[in-house]
């Protein structure tokens, strides 16, 4: 048994703006079953207090001038010991975590993270007193990024490891900002934390930490290529040997058909056949035209640049003159937004779009669909993908990452061999989209055909077991590393 701190910025249900926020709600307890002793630690941010009914003080302590105290509740329906950094001044605001109420990123971001970092460097090194020093740091995204750099220095520092969920936010800050954060001068270098010219969070994992993975197998050879690498590929290269990579699972409670008290009807592999009401009630919920024939495509993402919008929104001509409804949930980028209600508006029998976040529609988008969309640029893992397998709801992906490492094409052969669960999209343009699209609706005029590729999908096996497995295995890796490290 090891004692790991599990350190995240977001974490399922106390607050979420994406998959980190699920992986981090499900990979601790999925360890703590497995015989584990994990400790989140998260900001208490104001939608994680208001969640929160009883919370002890474990400590208190002075960070950057600011009062902090470290309370301690649980993650929501697990025995996982939850450790919230209460900093007023730092987390208690409205708005995101990372981004105000206008979408904007908070003035002061590289604050508000250097002191959740500094926190858990003083339990790592059991400064705090709290009899508690954990074996392993686990540390997740830019977030997290200083703390295997600021352990670094500690002969009777734990091991670390550091996962990459997404490449593409590294927490850049100017110079100044990393003088005021009063780090070590001698981290002011291209090996260590600078980042032609900038403060880069994220190298501090990326340089320090014992062991790094990434959230797919194919994302970790991904971003050693420069397409892929944001920079960072050259560096990634030199610490190959320490990086590897290693799927997500999904939460099989929250997210199961037979169960999910969010649908109109409940289904599971054995009983497919109610799925359709769940279409039938979205249409009307939406207004679009009831009809339980028509395939219905759904997508619920972030709306920014990875999640392949530009060649939806290049394609949008043609979609709207298929035989089929598009459902899109998500939030983000002004401009996509903005485009995509345009076409809704135009095309309201065709085309509904949701703006916002909404954690009961995803699940309706999911369970109606029987079709959804993701044809991402680029997807260290995905969720979603694995969330529509689950409801017999068949992904359209493309060939990139946890999508490429989930997806098995419904071409001749492999549904020959049973192995077909989606379809994928082959290069990234709105051609190729619109070929997979025909492809796949194509195949649901043939029920026997489409029904097969609906069971494969969901008898696909993501537990958090078998990750939380791997992870252990790592743990031990890191340990190694750091003892021949500090040796
Ligand atoms: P990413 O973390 O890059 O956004 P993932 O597929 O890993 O992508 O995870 C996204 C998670 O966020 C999923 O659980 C998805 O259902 C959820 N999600 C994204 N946008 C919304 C939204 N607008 N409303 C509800 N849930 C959303
Ligand atoms: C990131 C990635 C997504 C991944 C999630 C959880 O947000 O964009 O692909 O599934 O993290 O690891």
């Amino acid at each position: 048994m090891s004692k790991i701190l599990y350190i995240s910025s977001e974490a399922f249900p106390l607050i979420k703006t994406g998959g980190l926020a699920d992986v981090a709600g499900s990979l601790p307890i999925a360890l703590s079953e497995q015989g584990e002793a994990v400790r989140l630690l998260l900001p208490a941010y104001p939608q994680v207090m208001q969640q929160v009914e009883n919370s002890q003080q474990l400590a208190k302590g002075n960070y950057y001038g600011f009062e902090v105290t470290l309370l301690e509740t649980h993650l929501p329906n697990s025995e996982v010991p939850a450790w919230l950094v209460n900093c007023p001044a730092a987390f208690d605001r409205p708005g995101g975590p990372y981004v105000d109420n206008d979408g904007q990123p908070w003035h002061d971001n590289a604050l508000r993270f250097a002191l959740f970092c500094q926190i858990a460097v003083d339990i790592a090194l059991d400064k705090l007193n709290l009899g508690w020093q954990p074996d392993i740091v686990h540390c997740n995204d830019w977030q997290s990024g200083l703390v295997p750099a600021l352990l670094q220095p500690f002969k009777e520092r734990p091991a670390t490891l550091f996962t990459i969920h997404n490449l593409a936010y590294q927490g850049l800050f100017s110079h100044q900002t990393f003088s005021d954060l009063g780090l070590s001068t001698d981290l002011w270098h291209p090996d260590r934390l600078e980042f032609y010219g900038q403060l880069s969070f994220i190298k501090g994992g990326l340089v320090y930490a014992d062991r790094i993975n990434a959230v797919s197998p194919t994302y970790a050879k991904e971003i050693l290529r420069p397409e892929f690498g944001n920079g960072v590929d050259g560096l990634l290269q030199h610490r190959q040997k320490r990086l590897s990579g290693i799927l997500n699972g999904i939460d099989q409670t929250i997210w199961n058909p037979a169960t999910d008290p969010h649908l109109a009807a409940n289904y599971s592999a054995c009983k497919l056949a109610p799925k359709c009401k769940n279409k039938t009630a979205l249409q009307k919920q939406l207004g679009l035209p009831v009809d339980a024939k028509i395939p219905l495509l759904g997508m619920i993402s972030r709306m920014v640049e990875q999640k392949g919008l530009d060649i939806i929104l290049d394609a949008m001509a043609e979609i709207v003159k298929l035989p089929m409804q598009l459902v899109i949930l998500g939030s983000g980028e002004r401009h996509y937004e903005m485009q995509l209600v345009k076409w809704a508006n135009n095309h309201p029998d065709k085309l509904n779009v949701v703006i916002g976040y909404n954690e009961t529609l995803s699940h309706q988008i999911e369970a109606a669909s029987d079709l959804f969309l993701m044809p991402s640029a680029f997807e260290p893992c995905g969720l979603n993908q694995l969330y529509s397998l689950r409801y017999g709801t068949l992904p359209i992906v493309s060939n990139v990452g946890g999508l490429a490492d989930t997806i098995v094409d419904a071409n001749d052969l492999n549904r020959q061999n049973k192995m077909a669960n989606g379809f994928i999209v082959t290069e990234q343009s709105a051609h190729a989209l619109l070929t997979t699209l025909r492809h796949a609706l194509a195949l649901y005029q043939e029920p026997a055909a489409w029904e097969k590729l609906q069971l494969t999908a969901m008898k696909g096996d993501f537990s958090w077991k078998r990750s939380a497995e791997h992870y252990i295995k790592l743990y031990q890796l890191a340990l190694a590393d750091r003892d021949q490290t500090v040796a």
